[in-house]
């Protein structure tokens, strides 16, 4: 089979060209990076987990009308996706402080937020992705003013729902980033989710111990960051039956 074109390599995905026209495979690495690429490192079969976890989620909000950019999954790394044209913005929905907004805004780590708040960040590493306003959003023509009422409506019941979700297995759901892109058919765009929805972009703590289940177990060496990500794999109920073994391909038999 011949190999497929490479179009991107991102910090913890890669994009090749897909079977037909208008579809993208997107591969998901081990590597891990925290702190605009500052901190790297891998995490052992985080690549597969993500795969597994970004597709269980994106089925899920599916069905309950959430258009996504996923088609299927193809291996243990990779699922089939239809390119879309990124809104070039990073939706951040914070429903506890945390991160960033705890250190900006001097709000002690795990307090409950009034009402869940959603930020703007412009995906430009080598401006480290600064958050932005709606106002400059619209303004720089990055999305315009319908595509963000979309995107926040959108964001919205993504968060209802998610919150949901992880509450009934015992995690709480206390912020997340979401890409959007435009997906065009005919003359028709509408606005749906891509990229990956994945412990690298959620913050997930126990609901009774609030141990942190996500990539700040990285971010902030805590350790067991593997099982962390396979934990809330297993709670999701979709680990693969053979566990870690089979995260790791194939092994040689002694
Ligand atoms: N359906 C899609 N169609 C086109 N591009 C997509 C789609 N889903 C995700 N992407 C883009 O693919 C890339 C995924 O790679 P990765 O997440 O590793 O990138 P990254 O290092 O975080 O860089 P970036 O700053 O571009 O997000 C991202 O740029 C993301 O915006
Ligand atoms: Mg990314």
């Amino acid at each position: 089979m011949a190999r497929r074109r490479q179009l991107y390599e991102g910090k913890a995905k890669i994009l090749y060209e897909g079977p037909e026209p208008g579809t993208l495979v997107q591969y998901f690495k081990d590597d891990a990076t925290a702190f605009n690429a500052q901190k790297k490192g891998t995490i052992p079969g985080k690549g597969v987990l993500n795969n597994r976890i970004s597709e269980f989620l994106m089925l899920r909000l599916a069905e309950v009308g959430i258009p996504t950019h996923f088609i299927r999954r193809l291996t243990m790394r990779e699922q089939l996706i239809r390119e879309v044209e990124i809104v070039p913005i990073e939706v951040v929905v914070r429903n506890i402080a945390a991160g960033s907004m705890s250190t900006r805004l001097g709000i002690a780590e795990g307090t409950r937020l009034p009402r869940s708040i959603i930020e703007y960040y412009y995906k430009n590493d080598a401006l480290n992705d600064p958050m932005v306003a709606e106002e400059h959003i619209t303004a720089f023509g990055w999305a315009s003013p319908q595509d963000m009422d979309d995107i926040v409506h959108l964001t919205l019941r993504i968060n209802d729902f998610l919150t949901g979700l992880f509450l009934g297995v015992g995690i709480t759901l206390v912020d997340f980033k979401v890409e959007f892109g435009r997906l065009w058919e005919n003359e028709d765009m509408r606005i749906v989710l891509a990229d990956e929805i994945s412990p690298d972009n959620c913050r997930l703590w126990d609901t009774k111990t609030n141990e942190k289940m996500d990539k700040d177990r990285f971010r902030r060496d805590l350790g067991r960051v593997e099982e962390a990500y396979q934990e809330v794999a297993k709670r999701l109920g979709i680990l693969p039956e053979a566990g870690m073994r089979d995260m790791k391909g194939p092994e040689l038999m002694q």
